[in-house]
C-alpha cells in the first residue's frame, strides 16, 4: 500500500485559479455582491444522528472501555440487514435491490464505461467456482484460492466465485515481493491462483522456480502464449484463460452451490509488517459484514442503485472493500489500470462514491494553493474557504453556493462533479488539509482508522462531525479500551493509553501463526494496536503515538534501550542483557545474563581467570570487566553517553519463555522484566547515588 501511495498522481485540478476572471478576483464590490447571493441561497443542515458532544459512551463494567452511542445496549452491532450476513448475500441483496442493475463496469482508453449486471457477475463467478472445484478445491479441503491482479471486474467475480461455493481468497500484490509471495504460497497451501497479465504468471513461477510447491493451477483473464503454457508444464502447473477454464465446468451438471455462513472464513489478507515474515490475517465474512454494516449504520448512509464508486485503492487491502455498494445494488467502475489515467477516469465515470487515501489529499491540497500565486488569489480562496466552512461547521454541506460556483466548481468537476461521499484512511491526515478540502468539495467526507486485524475499521467520524484532529468514535461493531502505557507515560485512567479493539470485526488470528497470533490479541479478544490513543470530551478518539520501547531520562533524553541492548550484546561475555531507566533517574542501568558457554574462555582470555560459569559471575572484577567491554562497544557502536549504562548487576539464569521473561517469540517483556528486577535496580541506582 506503501508504494502504491507513493506513486499516486497528481489529480488534475489545475487552472482553476488561474482562469478566474479578473474583474472577479479583485472587486471587492463582487465579493460583497456574492455573499448577498450566498446569504440568500443558504440551504438547511444535514439531521444530525446523535450529540455530537456525546459520541461514545463507557460499557458496563469493563476496563473504561467505550461504545458508539448510536449502539444501545453493549453487544456490538452484527449486521444491518437480514439478507445480507455474508459477502455472499451482498450480491445477491444487490440484485434484488437494482432490479439487476449494472454491478461492475471498466473501460479502455477514450471509451465509455461498459457495464456487466449484478445477474451476470453472478452466473460468471457459479461458473469460475464449479471451474475451482473441478481443479480439486473444495470447502472442505480449506483451499485457499490466490488472486493476484489489479482492480478489475475480473478480480470481484474472481472473489465471489469462491464465496459461492465456500472458498477462502487470498490476495496477492507485486510490492510483496517474490520471497514473500512464495512464503505466502506455501504457508496458505495455494493450490490455484487467479492472475490478471502473462507478466503475473511469471512472477508466479520465479516464486516457485522448481522447488516443491502447492500450485497446481493459474488462471489467467487473458490468453495465455504457448511458451508461457509450456513453462508452466515444466513447473508442473496448468496455465489456463479465464475463458477457458469456464468452459471445463460442466454445464449440464453444475455443482450445487455451496454459499457460505457468517463464520466461515472469507479472506485471508496477509500485510507485510516492517519486520519478520508476513501475517495472514484471517477474517470471516461475519467480520467483513459487521464492518461494513457499522459504517452504514454510522454514516446513515442509503446508498442508490445508481451510487458510483471508482476503484482504484489496491483491493487486496481491506480499506477498499466495496461491501457498502454492493449491498445497496450501487455500481463499482474500476480504473483502467494506470494511476496516470485517473483523473481521464473520474471525468468519464463520475462517481458519487470516492474513498481516499491522505496523500492523494496533501497533493490535491499543495496544487490549489500553489495555483493561487498572487496575493488576490490567495485571499480570495482563504475568502471562499472561510465563508464555507462556516456553513459546514452549522452542518450545510452543498455545492451549490456562489463560492462553489466561483471558485470550487472546477476542482470538485476534475473529480467528476458528482462525488457525494469520501473517506480517508489508510494514514493520519492532517487537520488543515482535511478541512479545507471538506469546504472546497463539498461532500460528507469521513475519516476511518483500524487495521487490517479489525477489517480496516475500529472508529469513523460521525456525519455533521466536522472537526478534525481526531478519528471519530467506536464503530457499532466495536468498543475500544485504551491500556496503560506506564512506561511512556499514558494510563487509562486520564484517558490515554494503546488502542484496544474488541468485537464482530476482529480477526481469527494470523494464519497457521498461533505466537504472533498471541502477541496481537489477548486472551480476552482485545487486538492491541500500538497505537497510543487519547479519548477527547466529547467521545471522539485521537490517535496521538505509536507504542514503542522509549522512555525519557530526567534531563529529557529519549532514550530507545533496544538499540542499546544489541549493541551489548555483541560481547563475546554477553548472552542477554535488560537496559533500565526511567524519568525520575538521570541514566541508565542494565541486568546482564553473561554468555553460559562463552564466559570462562572469555574472562581466561582478558582476565586470565579460570573458574565455573557460578563463581565467576560472582567475582567483582569479572562484573567490572563486563562492563567495560559493553562501554568499549557501546562507543564503537555510536552509543552517546548518555544511551551508556553507569552500572550492572549480573544475573546467572536465562530470560526465558518458561520464567516469562520472553514473548513467545522470544521478545523481551519489558514490563515483566522491570518488575522482577525492581529490587537489582532500586539497588543499582542506590549504589549510583552514593
Ligand atoms: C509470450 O509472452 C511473453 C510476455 O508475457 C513474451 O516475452 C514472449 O516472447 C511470448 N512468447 C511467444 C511465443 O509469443
Ligand atoms: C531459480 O533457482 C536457481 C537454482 O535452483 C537459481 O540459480 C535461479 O537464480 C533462481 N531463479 C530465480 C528467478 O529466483
Ligand atoms: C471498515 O470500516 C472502515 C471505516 O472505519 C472503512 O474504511 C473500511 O472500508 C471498512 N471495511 C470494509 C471491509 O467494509
Ligand atoms: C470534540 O472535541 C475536540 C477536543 O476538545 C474538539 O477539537 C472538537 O471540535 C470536538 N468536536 C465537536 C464536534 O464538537
Amino acid at each position: 500500500m506503501e508504494e502504491f501511495i507513493q506513486n499516486l498522481p497528481d489529480l488534475d485540478v489545475s487552472c482553476y485559479v488561474r482562469n478566474m476572471s479578473t474583474p472577479v478576483l479583485v472587486s471587492i464590490g463582487a465579493v460583497v455582491a456574492a455573499t448577498t447571493y450566498y446569504l440568500a441561497t443558504r440551504s438547511r443542515p444535514l439531521p444530525q444522528v446523535c450529540d455530537l458532544q456525546m459520541q461514545s459512551v463507557e460499557v458496563q463494567g469493563g476496563d473504561l472501555a467505550r461504545r458508539s452511542v448510536l449502539l444501545t445496549t453493549d453487544s456490538p452491532l452484527t449486521h444491518i440487514y437480514d439478507d445480507a450476513t455474508t459477502l455472499y448475500e451482498f450480491f445477491l441483496r444487490g440484485a434484488r435491490v437494482s432490479s439487476n442493475g449494472p454491478c461492475v463496469g471498466s473501460r479502455k482508453p477514450k471509451q465509455p464505461y461498459e457495464w456487466i449486471s449484478y445477474r451476470e457477475v453472478i452466473e460468471q463467478a457459479e461458473n469460475l467456482g464449479s471451474a475451482f472445484l473441478h481443479k480439486g478445491n473444495s470447502k472442505t479441503a480449506d483451499s485457499h484460492i490466490g488472486i493476484f491482479s489489479q482492480n478489475r471486474p475480473e478480480w470481484t467475480i474472481s472473489e465471489l466465485a469462491c464465496y459461492t461455493y465456500s472458498l477462502v481468497s487470498v490476495p496477492l500484490y507485486d510490492t510483496l515481493g517474490t520471497e514473500a509471495i512464495s512464503y505466502i504460497i506455501d504457508k496458505a497451501s495455494i493450490s490455484t491462483i487467479v492472475c490478471d497479465v502473462m507478466d503475473k504468471v511469471n512472477l508466479v513461477l520465479d516464486c516457485i522456480n522448481n522447488t516443491k510447491h502447492s500450485v497446481r493451477t493459474i488462471v489467467l483473464m487473458e490468453s495465455p502464449n504457448t511458451s508461457l503454457i509450456e513453462r508452466g508444464q515444466q513447473a508442473g502447473i496448468h496455465i489456463l484463460s479465464l475463458m477457458l477454464s469456464v468452459m471445463l465446468s460442466d454445464p449440464f451438471l453444475p455443482p450445487s452451490l455451496q454459499p457460505p455462513q457468517p463464520k466461515d472464513m472469507a479472506v485471508i489478507c496477509f500485510t507485510s509488517g516492517t519486520t519478520g515474515k508476513p501475517k495472514g490475517a484471517m477474517l470471516t465474512h461475519g467480520n467483513i459484514v459487521s464492518n461494513c454494516s457499522a459504517v452504514i449504520k454510522i454514516t446513515g448512509v442509503r446508498l442508490l442503485p445508481n451510487d458510483i464508486h471508482l476503484s482504484y485503492l489496491p483491493l487486496a487491502h481491506m480499506f477498499e472493500r466495496v461491501g457498502v455498494m454492493l449491498i445497496h445494488g450501487a455500481r463499482i467502475g474500476y480504473f483502467q489500470g494506470d494511476i496516470r489515467r485517473l483523473s481521464d477516469d473520474m471525468k468519464v465515470l463520475k462517481p458519487t462514491v470516492f474513498p481516499v487515501v491522505p496523500r492523494l489529499l496533501n497533493r490535491m491540497y499543495d496544487k490549489i494553493f500553489g495555483l493561487a500565486n498572487s496575493p488576490w488569489k490567495r485571499w480570495l480562496l482563504e475568502f471562499a474557504f472561510k465563508r464555507k466552512h462556516s456553513e459546514i461547521m452549522k452542518g450545510i454541506i452543498r455545492k451549490d453556493s456562489i463560492w462553489d460556483k466561483l471558485i470550487f466548481n472546477k476542482v470538485q468537476a476534475s473529480l467528476g462533479g458528482c462525488v457525494r461521499l469520501m473517506i480517508t484512511g489508510a494514514a493520519p491526515i492532517s487537520p488543515v488539509v482535511l478541512t479545507f478540502l471538506r469546504a472546497a468539495l463539498g461532500c460528507q467526507f469521513y475519516e476511518g482508522y483500524g487495521q487490517t486485524e479489525c477489517t480496516a475499521g475500529c472508529t469513523v467520524t460521525m456525519p455533521g462531525d466536522c472537526t478534525a484532529g481526531h478519528v471519530g468514535a467506536p464503530l457499532p461493531c466495536n468498543i475500544v479500551k485504551l491500556v496503560d502505557v506506564p512506561e511512556m507515560n499514558y494510563l487509562a485512567e486520564n484517558g490515554e493509553g494503546e488502542v484496544c479493539v474488541k468485537g464482530t470485526n476482529v480477526f481469527q488470528g494470523y494464519l497457521n501463526d498461533p505466537e504472533r497470533t498471541a502477541e496481537t490479541i489477548d486472551a480476552d479478544g482485545w487486538v492491541h494496536t500500538g497505537d497510543i490513543g487519547k479519548w477527547l470530551p466529547n467521545g471522539t478518539l485521537k490517535i496521538v503515538d505509536r507504542k514503542k520501547h522509549i522512555f525519557k531520562l530526567a534531563q529529557g533524553e529519549y532514550i530507545a534501550p533496544e538499540k542499546i541492548e544489541n549493541i551489548y550484546m555483541r560481547s563475546d561475555a554477553v548472552a542477554q542483557v535488560f537496559v533500565h531507566g526511567d524519568s525520575l533517574q538521570a541514566c541508565l542501568v542494565a541486568v546482564v545474563v553473561p554468555d553460559p558457554d562463552f564466559l570462562s574462555d572469555w574472562t581466561r582470555r582478558t582476565l586470565g581467570l579460570q573458574g565455573n560459569y557460578l563463581e565467576l559471575c560472582g567475582r567483582a572484577e569479572v562484573k567490572a570487566a563486563i562492563l567495560e567491554d559493553m562501554l568499549r562497544l557501546g562507543k564503537a557502536g555510536g552509543l552517546k553517553s548518555f544511551e551508556q549504562v553507569k552500572a550492572i548487576c549480573i544475573h546467572t539464569e536465562l530470560f526465558s519463555i518458561e520464567n516469562d521473561l520472553l514473548t513467545p517469540t522470544m521478545k523481551a517483556k519489558r514490563n515483566e522484566l522491570r518488575q522482577y528486577f525492581r529490587s537489582q535496580i532500586d539497588e543499582l541506582y542506590a549504589g549510583i547515588k552514593m
